[in-house]
């Protein structure tokens, strides 16, 4: 199935132009962003038009072809400015830098053109696609019978190139017959679980309500849910997961109440030379973010507040890292080492 097939496009390409649904203004307004150059493309990403770590990899795809196309060249030297601003948009989902280096590798083979390079976009686009397709069938495989899930973020469509990598997994599990509700967190303070993955599970759907945060644990103790499935932004070496921020609440609360958790991610997410997640690096972002909501101050003028993005789980509270390559159960360094090849 393809992304104008499925109905979600986050990202196309269109008479030249890098077109991004901004999903800012989701669930309430469906209007697309056109991004002509590889800085308006940085800034689509910083601003959160663009958000999730496949859909911004393949995003700064899209943002390299667009400056090889504008300079004529496709030569790591001259696009060096480019290169660096898209690299600099966001620090935390790996698959930003992963992209840029398939970019920079293409670049360094003798007659690369502009438009090779916006081939392999569309092609870092396309494999996106296909990988989550086959994410959700093994991620699926693993859940028995008709259950309850819980969701953070929004880890679907909108995303990555389509589909989903957790949502992905909930997609095909529903399609089976194995989801009796999801749940899905709302996800302070961008409300991606709101306004995105409420959106996404209406379109398809699938039986699903919404929580704030703090309601997590006591829905996790009733006993329904039976899966956390999440996605993931950075998985180092040795199998430690960076995702949403209040991700690693979720699996110490999952742990304790006998409820397993499955972290979904393409491979592109794997990031081999980092060897544990204390070394990942972990945005910051705003602090008016959390003092506002929608421009509206929440909290007393002047007041301070902490805005990690991405907080980080040990591998040893993951039941089952899900890629297109297979599934990991209780990841280690050995484990992903073999998975990795
Ligand atoms: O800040 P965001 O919205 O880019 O964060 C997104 C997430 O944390 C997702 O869970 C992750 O990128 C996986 S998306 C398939």
């Amino acid at each position: 199935m393809t992304m104008a097939e499925f109905g979600i496009e986050a990202l196309r390409w269109r008479d030249g132009v890098l077109e991004l649904i901004d999903q800012r203004v989701l669930p309430h307004e469906e209007r697309y962003l056109a991004c002509r150059t590889a800085g308006e493309v940085a800034q689509a990403i910083r601003d959160m038009v663009v958000r999730g770590a496949p859909a911004i990899g393949i995003a700064a795809a899209y943002g390299v072809a667009l400056a090889a196309l504008a300079k004529g060249r496709a030569d790591a030297d001259v696009l060096a400015a480019d290169l660096r601003c898209l690299a600099e948009s966001r620090p935390t989902a790996v698959n930003l830098f992963w992209a840029l280096d398939k970019m920079k590798a293409r670049m360094a083979e003798a007659g690369c053109t502009p438009a090779d390079l916006l081939a392999l976009a569309a092609q870092i686009h396309a494999d996106d696609i296909r990988m989550n397709q086959a994410m959700g069938e093994l991620g699926a495989a693993l859940i028995d019978g008709p259950c309850e899930l819980y969701t953070h973020c929004n880890t679907g469509a909108l995303a990555t190139g389509g589909w989903g990598t957790a949502l992905g997994v909930i997609r095909s599990a529903h399609a089976e017959g194995k989801v009796l509700r999801v749940t899905a967190g709302e996800t302070r303070p961008w409300l991606q679980g709101a306004r995105l993955t409420a959106w996404e599970l209406q379109r398809d759907g699938i039986p699903a309500r919404l929580a704030c945060e703090g309601a997590a644990g006591s829905i996790l103790r009733e006993g329904a849910v039976r899966w956390v499935i999440v996605g993931a932004d950075r998985i180092t070496a040795n199998g430690d997961t960076a995702n949403k921020i209040g991700t690693y609440n979720l699996a110490v609360l999952a742990r304790h109440h006998g409820v397993k958790f499955m972290v979904v991610a393409p491979s592109s997410t794997i990031d081999m030379a980092m060897e544990s997640g204390e070394l990942i690096p972990i945005e910051e972002r705003p602090q008016h973010e959390v003092t506002t909501l929608k421009g509206l101050a929440i909290a007393p003028e002047g007041f301070a507040a902490a805005n990690p993005s991405f907080d980080v789980t040990p591998a040893e509270l993951i039941d089952a890292i899900v890629t297109e390559r297979g599934v990991v159960l209780k990841p280690d360094a050995e484990k992903m080492r073999a998975l990795m090849g």
